[in-house]
């Protein structure tokens, strides 16, 4: 289904911003894996204190053994500086692993439950939203979120401690060249904020095009044979060329960016480096500070520069990922419009009653129009006693498919009722429903699996033998014939398989399910005749034993009604038998007269 739009479709509705709050929703997907966070914390912390206490080392060894020429001196803590650096390399690596290893674990489990909310929201939500976006939500923006909460918040924690301490250190070591320091970190901070917020913008916009991108790959895949047949390889080519510059542009915006970024970053601690040299020369001369000191001081004031100039880049990925939980979030929050009733009973009679139903797709915004007034059904009104099986006839667009999907609450009634055995279908559970109405759709959907499992989605405890017997009323034998007969996997939406044959496994898959109430939307409308007449007759036994629906375009199909309800501009009106309506109604004539046999019938 697709949503009628003025605008090339950039649904859905740009993402609402939330600021940190979606992410903080997602911290307890951390619980699970607490010990871990809590101990690579703590290692990380460990492994930025041996990165302040390296330089303090260096000029206790630079102003002891070494000044007073202290052999022994020197090897005890040369030694001791060794240990650190190597423990500090071993605590790195650790942490890598366990971050690895617990973050990784909580990108999969909030996939898990993006890809169960996906199942459960309604078809109207699937209606607005391009696969393509849910793609590269599900997948990149995921995948930021795991990035900065693997290393992005933590990283923020340990540099602005470190930015802090050194800081504090570096004052009280020689506080006029610690001044020096402090006032070239104003204009390297203020460039990282000013470069930040553009960084930011640009990232936003990239992720947007990324998920047009997807779009884009996605429903050329899909639709692949349309493009070929009609030799629009190159228009196809070139509205996805126009959205890949698009995303390339941005992406190259961002390089510039950063580099232009980079290169300040570059310039002020080295011009800070050469004020503190000339200082610190001039200071170890007069005596005021030791040789040690200003070299620990330069080693310090350097390591200064990473945690700072990275402080940008942190902070736009803090960003990146504070839009990419807003993003998440949008699917978390859907409305989920179709709620589970409280019965669970599957009602076994099959009595079907439709009082005064009418159906309006929700409006996607004041600038989309449906048609006149918007309803697709409006007063309809019909009962289907137990066993009897209903056709609806109606001109192209006249509302048989909503009808359809409205029995199996894939929409909800906008007015009126559906019942079934005189429970409303809205206080059953979704899942009872669901056993009891299945439906085959007009346009059969299989799925990259073997014939096997897509007959058994309706019912997975069919024995074989139900299997059988379900392929044999669909006049489905082929699948016998197929390389690997049941076990033969049939590709992406079937597409290795005719049309006819889409049509008779989705009609097996259908009365597999033994529901109570079968819907078939215009079914057999892919059969040529003699298979047509062979699946007509199995069907006719079928529907002896369950309730049913059954569109119809063909008066052989009609046939197998008991009744006929002409459905007009979203009403019915009129219900009789095929002889009845024949005679009576000239809509139904015309709508069926093409069908030869019947114009000769006609009185
Ligand atoms: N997702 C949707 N959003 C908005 N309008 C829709 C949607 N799906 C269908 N419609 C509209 O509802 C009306 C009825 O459509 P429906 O699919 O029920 O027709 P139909 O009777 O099954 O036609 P056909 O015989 O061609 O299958 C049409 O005007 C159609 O444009
Ligand atoms: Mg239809």
């Amino acid at each position: 289904m697709t949503r009628i739009s003025r605008e090339p479709a950039i649904s859905p509705p740009p993402s609402k911003q939330r600021g940190s709050s979606s992410l903080v929703r997602l911290l307890p997907y951390l619980l699970p894996y607490r010990w871990r966070w809590i101990v690579m914390s703590v290692i990380a912390l460990a492994s930025t204190g041996a990165t302040i206490v390296i330089p303090l080392m260096t000029r206790a060894v630079i102003d002891g053994p070494i000044r007073n020429q202290d052999q022994q001196g020197l090897w005890v803590l040369g030694a001791a500086a060794m240990g650190i650096g190597v423990t500090e390399a071993a605590l790195w690596f650790i942490r890598r692993w366990l971050v690895a290893r617990a973050t990784l674990g909580v990108e999969a489990d909030i996939r898990k439950d993006l890809y169960a909310r996906l199942q459960i929201l309604p078809m109207s939500f699937h209606g607005q939203w391009q696969s393509g976006q849910l793609l590269s939500r599900v997948m990149n923006d995921l995948s930021a979120i795991r990035q900065f909460l693997s290393f992005g918040l933590l990283f923020l924690v340990l540099n602005g401690i470190q930015i802090v301490v050194v800081t504090a250190i570096l004052l009280s070591m020689y506080w006029p060249l610690g001044v020096v320091v402090v006032v070239s970190v104003v204009p390297i901070t203020l460039t990282v904020l000013h470069f930040q917020r553009k960084f930011t913008k640009l990232s936003r916009l990239s992720q947007d095009q990324a998920g047009h991108v997807a779009t884009d790959v996605e429903e050329a895949a899909l639709g692949m044979r349309v493009v070929k047949s009609f030799g629009r390889e190159d228009y196809s080519y070139e509205r996805f060329d126009e959205k890949a510059r698009a995303l390339y542009d941005t992406e190259v915006d961002k390089v510039a960016v950063s580099a232009k970024f980079w290169t300040l970053l570059e310039v002020i601690p080295n011009l800070t480096l050469i004020v503190v040299l000339g200082f610190g020369a001039y200071a170890a001369g007069m005596g005021q500070v030791t040789l040690g000191t200003l070299v620990a001081f330069i080693t310090m004031m350097l390591s200064l520069v990473w945690p700072i100039a990275s402080l940008g880049f942190l902070l736009s990925m803090t960003q990146e990922s504070f839009t990419a939980a807003d993003r998440v979030a949008d699917v978390f929050d859907a409305a989920r419009d179709i709620h589970d009733g409280p019965i669970d009973e599957v009602p076994r009679g099959g009595k079907l009653e439709l009082a005064n139903v009418g159906f309006r797709f929700p409006a996607s915004g004041a600038d989309h129009p449906t048609d006149s007034d918007g309803w697709a059904l409006r007063h309809v009104t019909v009962t289907v006693e137990p066993g009897e099986t209903l056709a609806l006839v109606g001109s192209t667009g006249s509302g048989k498919s909503v009808l359809a999907a409205l029995l199996s609450r894939l929409h909800d009634v906008t007015e009126g009722r559906i019942m079934l055995d005189g429970i409303d279908v809205r206080d059953l559970s979704l899942s009872t429903l669901r056993r009891a109405v299945a439906t085959a759709f007009e346009d059969p959907t299989l799925f990259s699996m073997s014939v096997a499992e897509n007959l058994r989605l309706g019912n997975p405890t069919a024995t074989d033998e139900q299997l059988a017997e379900a392929i044999d009323v669909a006049a489905a034998d082929f699948v016998y014939d197929l390389p690997f007969g049941l076990d033969t996997r049939i590709g992406e939406q079937g597409m290795s398989l005719s049309g006819g044959q889409r049509q008779r496994l989705s009609l097996a898959r259908a009365i597999l399910a033994k529901p109570a109430i079968l819907v078939l939307d215009d079914t057999l409308s892919a059969l040529d005749v003699h298979t047509e007449a062979q699946v007509t007759e199995a069907l006719g036994r079928v529907l002896g034993d369950v309730t049913g629906i059954v569109v119809a375009h063909r008066a052989s199909t009609v046939l197998l009604a008991d009744r006929v309800a002409l459905l007009e501009g979203g009403t019915i009106t009129h219900v009789g038998t095929h002889a009845e309506l024949l005679a009576d109604v000239p809509e139904y004539r015309y709508l069926l007269a093409a069908d030869d046999d019947f114009a000769e019938a006609l009185p």
